[in-house]
């Protein structure tokens, strides 16, 4: 996992079944995502200007989403960053294990949807940069 890079990140595309009255879009395990999703959050409410993440997992693969609105993803694997623009609630930023993310830019009533390979626990997470580095090593 440490030895992971920023290429091991894509865009993916979902499904979305249009109607005139809404649209649909639909993520399935291990078909739409290559892992199973124990853990569903979101934030919201993010303040202008404010930046979240910071951190990296060592375990947890994560699919993220701009179920409405729009923000950036840096990603940073120790030696190369990769920035997305999330806006569209049918493309997901899938997220491997060992790379350092952050999100800004967030607009108005934006909500980033994150799934997640697994349940919560504060072990899977690097907080200190520079513990992110050795990690790398
Ligand atoms: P964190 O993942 O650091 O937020 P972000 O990456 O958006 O900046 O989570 C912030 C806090 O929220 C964390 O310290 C504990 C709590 N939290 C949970 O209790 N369960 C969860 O599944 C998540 C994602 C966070």
């Amino acid at each position: 996992m440490n030895k992971n890079t920023v290429y091991d990140c894509s865009i993916i595309e979902l499904s979305k079944h249009s109607h005139a009255n809404g649209n649909i879009t639909v993520v399935e395990n291990n078909i739409s995502v290559p892992f199973s999703t124990k853990r569903v959050y979101y934030l919201y409410d993010v303040p202008g200007g404010e930046s979240r993440g910071a951190h990296a997992h060592k375990d947890l693969y994560q699919l993220i989403v701009a179920a409405s609105g729009s923000f950036t993803v840096t990603l940073d694997d120790g030696n190369v960053k990769r920035t997305f623009i999330l806006n569209r609630p049918y493309q997901g930023l899938m997220v491997v294990p060992g790379i350092w993310r952050n999100l800004d830019d967030f607009s108005s009533g934006a909500v980033c949807m994150v799934l997640a390979s697994d349940v919560y626990t504060e072990e899977d997470y690097i907080r200190e940069y520079s513990e992110f580095l050795e990690f790398k090593k």
